[in-house]
């Protein structure tokens, strides 16, 4: 007596094969491949993202990290995916931080990931806070 023969799993990923995965990329889009595209820039290089796109996913699809730790340098990448470990926190070129996991990437936006930028940026403002609040001149 043979076995009856397995039906194939359904799927309920997209008919066409997504891209090939980027050589550095963390993430690797395999759903949802069809909304419409955007450009944002992570430290002043233009790269593309999907509109719906969490900052996170959006990075992560480019490379590794989304910032290095201000501690220890090393790379950090996020964690839980969901606003709860504070491990995805980056900065914008103008120096306001953003949760990346629960933000969605807008078209233009500009983010820095690496930390000698941040400080580049974040020294100044806390600077110019620190003469508008009169702590020092
Ligand atoms: S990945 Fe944990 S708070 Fe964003």
């Amino acid at each position: 007596m043979s076995s009856p023969a397995l039906s194939p799993m359904p799927s309920n990923l997209p008919s066409s094969e997504p891209a090939a995965p980027k050589r550095d990329a963390q993430f690797v889009r395999v759903a949802e491949t069809q909304r419409e595209p955007l450009s944002f820039f992570i430290d002043g290089h233009e790269v593309t993202a999907l509109q719906g796109d969490t900052l996170l996913t959006a990075v992560l699809m480019h490379q590794r990290h989304v910032r290095e730790s201000e501690f220890s340098g090393a790379p950090r990448a996020g964690f839980c995916l969901i606003g709860a470990c504070q491990d995805c926190w980056m900065r914008t070129e103008e120096g306001m931080r953003l949760r990346a996991c629960s933000t969605l990437v807008t078209q233009g936006m500009r983010v820095v990931t690496r930390l000698a930028e941040v400080t580049s940026l974040v020294a100044p403002v806390v600077a110019s806070a620190a003469i508008a609040n009169g702590d020092i001149e």
